[in-house]
């Protein structure tokens, strides 16, 4: 129900732990506090005249201020250990750090309304989704193509800001196969609410397979629909943000289409991917996602669902 009670990640079992252990300390002072008050309450009650006054008490004073200090450190230690296990520190260099030089195994872009994923190693780009194989630690890197967005999976990781003109890190990993939703967890506009994303947990061998079915080229669409719909697509100007690997479209405005149809969902998580909703989307995206830097082309009914068909082959 509430997924940051369900981590399935080191790193979330250990922010969890942590959030257990601070409630415990917190539960306990509070019964203390509360129960020395009602205890209070309870004996002053029928007393008709004022009790004893006594004003100050060195020995008391320093009980009450070196006890919450000592709890306060102790706490601070504690999270600040957590820190360094969840944080995926970038290496440093001898000549200090050249970010460019940092392993990171995904590349995770923020834009005003979704979330661009890159895979360093082979090269393949996601847009909501994040296909990660189990049980491996990978390294993200963080960064902004605007404002500042939050990264967080609840289940997986903590949360990191995505900042413009800053690179962050985290560990990003899943213990079991599964599907944990993301979110961004920082207001950034308009349609802030509707920038989530998946983080798809596949076995190893399951994820080669994955691996091995993005790098195929899509095929050249074949019904007639999406033949009408691919001319449309670069008739459109589609290619002036989108990027279809294998055409001359290549731009990276808005997310890659290259195997739209693969996924799950569209808008970062606003519409079923299919083609009804995907026509609904292209007849005007600004009805759906208002504020969204997809512009409204005014396309027909027709149009939209011949557009919809081609994205649809591209899988
Ligand atoms: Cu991006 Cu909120």
């Amino acid at each position: 129900m509430f997924p940051v009670f369900q981590p399935e990640s080191p790193e979330a079992q250990a922010i969890y732990d942590l959030f257990l252990l601070v409630l415990a300390i917190s539960a306990v002072i509070f019964i203390i506090v509360a129960g020395l008050i009602a205890v209070a309450i309870w004996r002053g009650r029928s007393r008709a005249t004022m009790p004893k006054q006594d004003f100050g008490s060195e020995k008391r004073e320093i009980y009450w201020m070196v006890g919450p200090i000592l709890v306060v450190f102790w706490i601070t230690a504690i999270s600040a250990k957590l820190i360094l296990t969840v944080n995926a520190f970038p290496k440093f260099h001898p000549q200090g750090l050249d970010s460019s030089e940092v392993e990171a195994d995904l590349t995770v872009t923020g834009h005003q309304w979704w979330w661009e994923v890159e895979h360093n190693d082979s090269g393949i780009i996601e847009a909501n989704e994040i296909y990660i194989p189990t049980g491996k630690k990978l390294r993200v890197k963080l960064q902004s193509a605007d404002v500042i967005h939050c990264f967080w999976v609840p289940q997986l990781a903590r949360k990191m800001d995505v900042i413009p003109g800053r690179e962050n890190y985290i560990w990003l990993e899943a213990t079991k196969p599964g599907t944990y939703q993301g979110r961004c967890a920082e207001y950034c506009g308009n349609q802030h609410a509707w920038m989530g994303f998946k983080v798809y947990a596949l076995e190893p061998e399951e994820f080669t397979k994955w691996e091995a079915g993005e790098k195929v080229a899509p095929g050249t669409s074949t019904e007639s629909d999406a033949v009408k719909g691919e001319k449309l697509f670069f008739a459109h100007t589609c290619s002036n943000c989108h990027t279809v690997e294998g055409t001359v479209a290549q731009a990276t405005i808005g997310p890659n289409l290259t195997r739209i149809a693969s996924r799950k969902e569209i808008g970062a998580g606003v519409l079923k991917n299919s083609t009804e909703n995907l026509t609904l989307w292209l007849k005007n995206p600004q009805a759906i996602k208002p504020g969204c830097k997809m512009p409204d082309f005014k396309l027909t009914e027709d149009e939209a669902s011949q557009i919809a068909a081609y994205l649809e082959s591209l899988d």
